[in-house]
């Protein structure tokens, strides 16, 4: 018997089965038990159960049995599901959807895993990928998918792309997928000449019906559309003196009559602010009430931009009577793309679980929503994410989407063990010792290690580019583009001073927050600079002074990746050897970039400092000089370009051309 045995043998695996590979196929699973519809169970709920001897699940509708399988075959590949199996669930959220960031011409905004899984320029659909993808999707809940940027092509809805929409949604309705589109505001001028896009004219608004109507005669389960309007330059109500509420419910009555709802995004800012974070409270709470039934109001989970650490966005503790949804962002646009190993499980926790006291104590961010949207890390890379470890957050949402009371531990213990097959000869409990555990810990340190070595204690916005690397000195036209914008360092200090003397952002929040977050004293240290302003020689609660606990910050985030790259390295005998070795290399380059991270931060902000590095911090790597005239090479893509060590190209400014 091979149990026990001393030498384990990795089975040989790519990746490209994600968490599917320790599992029986559904089929196989669906036939060995009993089903059936009870409609007193929720519509996607189910309940699987022993009884006379035989399996069951029963569930609210086809939706929910669909669920119950995926359920058991997770429960099976995680040993759970024994005799006398009982698990009755239903998701918290009705609308749990991916965002896809994909563009016609097949490039993907922050996409980091190759071009457009929809490959919109070929002549065919890849019917076998959107199966792959529909499955992934149905076995962790995502029970819709926006196909397309929310920086939308007019031509998203012409006849040609409808049609082939409706190809795509008829695939993925198999899976319980619902298919919606990003759609651009002027679309009626764009695509048919018309003069306005007032949502009050009669003429624009008779163009989204017969829209609707053409939409929903080839695709009749159509979801809806997702907007951004008025935002980063894309057009939008505002421009014809109405607001976002007469814009979204414009759109909202084209669709009503077919059941289709509008996700209206709230992530909207003007350069001419003085505080970027007010503005998306600014535009919208006047509009509290003033949404129809079938608008939903999508909002980031931070007030700027799916930085590494942000306080939840005020506007959830703030909108009363207008139905709104989360935007998480799934893809690493600035956790180091599909290189890092970033386990955003942590990330959403943190906020899902926040209070907004909105209706008093309790109130957390997961109450205050009544929908869920990721922004997806796919594309046509074999393994859908460009790294093993990036598919851990599309499953991590998927999961949270469901419920997010689930603990962000537990579902990373869940992913690794269906992810990574045990060895032959080795028995589970020995996995779970010897290898679950220490990727487990991996994965629940990683967030905070990147927080250290990117943008520690409250630090945001100090990348610059394509949003990869850190550019701290970056000085652009527009000032809320600009990392010293965010923070303000200077010789008297560092940070963004948010308080009521400052931009007066704290007010946003309820109490008992705005104070907690107005004084330095009780503001939770790793949100101290985003509130807060402060002399380089504070004293923090360590008793060390600002200047110092920085630097320790962004050294502790260097030493966590050196430590992951060490226990990666004893985990060789457990392993398949690609994934081995993809991991290696991958934390490989991620030591680099943190190097690279804390020699420009800390050595860029030691100028105004005019202090000494403490003495348990190494010495940095590079001096700053020579890294404030140089610029990160990147391919066609935009993916970073890393030399034969692994270390990031840098090149001389002179010679940066953007990446075509
Ligand atoms: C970020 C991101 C853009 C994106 C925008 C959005 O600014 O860098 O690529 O279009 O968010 O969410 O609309």
């Amino acid at each position: 018997m091979l149990v026990g045995c001393q030498h384990p043998v990795p089975t040989a695996q790519d990746g490209t089965e994600l968490w599917l590979a320790a599992s029986r196929p559904y089929e196989e699973v669906l036939a060995s038990v009993q089903t059936a519809v009870d409609p007193a169970l929720p519509a996607e709920g189910y309940h699987i159960y022993d009884a006379d001897g035989a399996r069951h699940i029963d569930a609210g509708s086809a939706a929910g049995l669909r669920y119950g399988v995926y359920a058991l075959q997770r429960a099976e590949a995680l040993g759970q599901a024994g005799p006398g199996l009982d698990l009755q669930e239903a998701p918290r959220y009705a609308l749990r959807l991916l965002n896809h960031w994909d563009n016609l011409d097949d490039t993907v905004e922050r996409g980091y895993a190759g071009e457009s899984m929809w490959e919109w320029t070929s002549e065919e659909i890849p019917e076998a990928r959107i199966r792959h993808y529909a499955e992934l999707c149905a076995s962790i809940g995502i029970n819709g998918t926006v196909l397309n940027n929310v920086n939308a092509n007019p031509l998203i809805l012409d006849a040609e792309h409808i049609a082939r929409v409706a190809k795509i949604a008829a695939i993925l309705r198999e899976y319980g997928i619902k298919t919606y589109l990003s759609i651009k505001w002027t679309s009626p001028i764009a695509l048919s000449g018309l003069k306005s896009g007032d949502p009050l004219d009669r003429k624009v608004r008779k163009w989204w019906q017969d829209k609707a109507a053409e939409i929903y005669a080839a695709i009749p389960d159509f979801g809806g559309f997702l907007v951004k309007a008025n935002s980063e330059g894309q057009a939008g109500p505002q421009d014809y003196g109405r607001t976002h509420a007469d814009g979204a419910n414009m759109l909202g009555e084209a669709l009503a009559p077919y059941g289709g709802i509008v996700m209206w995004r709230a992530f909207v800012y003007s350069p001419t602010s003085p505080d970027r974070a007010n503005q998306a409270v600014e535009e919208f709470l006047p509009l509290d009430g003033k949404f129809s039934d079938n608008v939903i109001v999508q909002i980031k989970n931070g007030p700027i931009d799916f930085q590494p650490r942000e306080p939840f966005s005020p506007l959830f503790g703030k909108l009363h009577d207008t139905q709104m949804m989360m935007e998480f962002q799934i893809t690493q646009e600035y956790l180091g793309f599909s290189n890092h190993m970033a386990y955003h499980g942590t990330t959403w926790e943190e906020c899902l679980d926040a209070d907004t006291y909105r209706d008093g104590e309790g109130s957390t961010v997961a109450r205050t929503v009544m929908a869920v949207a990721g922004v997806a890390n796919t594309g046509q890379d074999p393994n859908f994410c460009g790294y093993v470890f990036a598919q851990a957050n599309w499953y991590a949402f998927g999961r949270l989407a469901w419920d997010p009371e689930l603990s962000a531990e537990q579902i990373a213990d869940e992913w690794i063990r269906q992810t990574f097959l045990c060895p032959e000869g080795m028995s589970g409990k020995a996995f779970s010792k010897k290898f679950v555990a220490p990727v487990r810990d991996i994965l629940m340190a990683s967030r905070e290690a990147v927080v250290d070595y990117e943008m520690p204690l409250g630090l945001h916005h100090l990348f610059g580019g394509t949003h990869y690397g850190p550019m701290p000195w970056e000085r652009l036209a527009r000032p809320d583009w600009t990392p010293a914008y965010y923070h303000q360092a200077g010789v008297d200090g560092i940070g963004f001073d948010r308080t009521r003397k400052g931009s007066g952002n704290v007010d946003q929040y309820n109490e008992p927050l705005a104070s907690r977050f107005n004084d330095p004293a009780t503001c939770p240290e790793e949100l101290l600079l985003w509130f807060h302003h402060l002399p380089w020689d504070y004293r923090m609660k360590s008793g060390r002074s600002l200047w110092d606990e920085i630097c320790l910050h962004y050294d502790a985030g260097v030493r966590r990746i050196e430590d992951f790259r060490a226990t990666w390295a004893g985990l060789e005998p457990y392993v398949a050897p690609a994934l081995f070795a993809e991991t290696a290399a991958k934390l490989e380059i991620q030591q680099h970039d943190a190097e690279w991270w804390r020699d420009a931060c800390v050595g860029y902000f030691q100028r105004f400092s005019e202090r000494p590095l403490p003495q348990d911090v190494r010495p940095l790597g590079q001096p700053i000089d020579s890294l404030v005239t140089r610029f990160l090479q990147s391919d066609r893509l935009g993916m970073p370009v890393h030399d034969a060590d692994r270390r990031p190209v840098l090149i001389d400014i002179r010679s940066f051309r953007r990446p075509q």
